[in-house]
């Protein structure tokens, strides 16, 4: 397996130890997915590694939140950059190199549906992997690809938690029947289960809701 990350290597180094730990085999590299060149360097090396991909998972993603009179360019331009621009330079190395029958997994949000105050352009951001997805779906569906974006509710990551009232947090949780936030393995959890060719026929490019019923 191959772990990318923009900053926090410390992070990518210990996701690696414990796959190690765990008798797997991982890398992990630094590539800041707005950068074509960084996304393609970073398929070599899995390439080069591991002898070709079968899963990508398309994760990379980030979340400025404003109403439209206040956000600013330099907010929204980071945010595209990442969530629309390197989610194409992702995808599209995923469809040149995924192998047939692979799995292709990315990240929307059920923000993409809910378009909350403040959410609007990250909303379209989310909204972009599920056309993305859509799209390359039909693509590659010959090869027996399939290309699900998955959308989480409420995750317990600093992306949500950083900046929010806990009072305000406890209002999302009330409005969960499972009453909690989902933590980070949930979502890892159903993705791993969207890899398996069990769920090969599962909406390949329409969304999958992994919110715990936070509709
Ligand atoms: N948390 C939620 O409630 C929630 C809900 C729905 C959807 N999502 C989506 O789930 C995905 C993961 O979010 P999270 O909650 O786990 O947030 P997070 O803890 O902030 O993680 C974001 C990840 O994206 C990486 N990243 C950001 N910009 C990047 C770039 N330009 N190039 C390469 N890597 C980059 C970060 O790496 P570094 O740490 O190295 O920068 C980090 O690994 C995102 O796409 C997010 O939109 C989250």
């Amino acid at each position: 397996m191959t772990v990318n990350c923009r900053v926090n290597t410390d992070l990518a180094a210990q996701v690696v130890a414990d796959i190690e730990a765990e008798g797997g085999r991982a890398i992990w590299l630094q590539a800041d997915v707005a950068d074509p060149a960084a996304v393609r360097a970073l398929f070599d090396a899995n390439d080069e590694a591991f002898g070709g991909v079968d899963v990508v998972v398309n994760n990379a993603g980030m979340m400025f939140l404003a109403p439209f009179a206040e956000m600013t360019d330099e907010a929204f331009d980071r945010m595209m950059a990442t969530n629309v621009k390197g989610s194409f330079n992702v995808l599209r190395e995923a469809a040149r190199r995924t192998r047939d029958g692979g799995r292709i997994v990315s990240l929307s949000s059920g923000a993409a549906v809910q378009r909350p105050p403040a959410y609007g352009p990250y909303a379209a951001s989310k909204a972009t992997q599920e056309c993305y997805s859509g799209s390359l779906a039909k693509e590659l569906g010959s090869r027996r690809i399939s290309v699900v974006p998955i959308a989480p509710g409420a995750v317990n990551t600093t992306l949500f938690t950083d900046d929010r009232p806990q009072a305000w947090i406890q209002g999302v949780i009330n409005q969960t029947p499972f009453q909690r936030l989902a933590e980070p393995e949930d979502i890892a959890n159903a993705i791993a289960a969207l890899c398996t060719s069990d769920t090969a026929w599962i909406n390949s490019g329409q969304p999958v809701h992994a919110n715990g019923g936070l509709g």
